[in-house]
């Protein structure tokens, strides 16, 4: 199979669904409330039945895990993993800052990416071992072997029954150590701003495979590393991420761990 032409068809794909998002954000008609902070839009399901039938009129055999929709398993042992909205809140908030993120994975392994912002026209885009690009340059990662020098993000858990306070204690001591935190609100483009060295490192749990799949290739293509905060790899399926220019990964994972430094 031609990872070329399957990253072609996902950038196709990534483009339709952000002409729906943007064609609509401005007007937005109906916000469901599915939980108290997790808004989802009509665009949001519009964009994502144009993109799987973009995916799936190339390719009617594979699978589908998308936000949405759910899983189609498909005939084939390759899945598409499908974010028509990452950033729901902000959409709903007329903050430009969310993305369509579509990523191509055999088994567990990720093999191209894409993450399109609508409003920047921001396209970031890997395929496993050809380095990472955004709107068609190679990106890299940022220089800094500090956390001190370090520019990071995070995001935080729409749940927040359990885990929060762990969630706060790591928030705190990374606060104490880093030059900045920053809480910009979708997981794949924080991804792709440490893949293109605007962010260090970035940290998040409780999250679901479509909203890193395509965000932590990016970021791996661009020479960063991504892990668990258990330093354990990210493959498909990723709920927790640790994604970092490499140089402050060791640091960064301590201070998930709760170590001080
Ligand atoms: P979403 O906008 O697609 O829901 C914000 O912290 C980031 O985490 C966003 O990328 C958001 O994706 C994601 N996120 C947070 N909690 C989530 C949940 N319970 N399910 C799915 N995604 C979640
Ligand atoms: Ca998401």
């Amino acid at each position: 199979m031609e990872l070329d032409h399957i990253l072609r068809i996902a950038v196709r794909a990534a483009y339709a669904g952000a002409e729906v998002l943007r064609s609509r954000w401005k007007h937005l008609s109906s916000i469901d409330q599915k939980g108290p902070n997790d808004l989802v839009t009509d665009a949001d399901i519009a964009a994502e039945k144009v993109i799987i039938r973009k995916i799936q009129s190339v390719y009617p055999q594979h699978g589908i895990v998308a936000e949405e929709s759910g899983t189609q398993p498909g005939s084939s042992e390759v899945r598409w993993l499908v974010d028509p909205l990452d950033g729901t809140v902000n959409y709903a908030h007329q903050v430009p800052f969310f993305a369509v993120s579509i990523a191509f994975a055999r088994g567990d392994d990720v093999l191209a990416g894409v993450v399109l912002n609508p409003v920047s026209g921001e396209l970031f885009s890997a395929q496993a071992g050809r380095g990472a690009l955004l709107n068609g340059e190679p990106i890299h990662v940022s220089p800094e072997a500090s956390i001190s020098d370090s520019l990071l993000a995070t995001g935080f858990p729409y749940e927040r029954s359990h885990g929060f306070e762990a969630m706060a204690e790591r928030l705190l001591r990374c606060l104490k150590e880093a030059r900045g935190i920053r809480r910009f609100g979708s997981a794949a483009l924080d991804l792709c701003f440490v893949a293109c060295g605007r962010f260090a490192g970035y940290w998040e749990d409780r999250l679901q495979p479509w909203d890193t799949a395509a965000g932590a290739l990016i970021v791996r293509e661009a020479g960063g590393v991504t892990s668990d905060f258990s330093n354990q790899p990210v493959g498909s399926d990723a709920r927790q991420i640790l994604a970092t220019n490499g140089r402050i990964h060791a640091d960064l994972l301590e201070l998930m761990r709760g170590g001080t430094r």
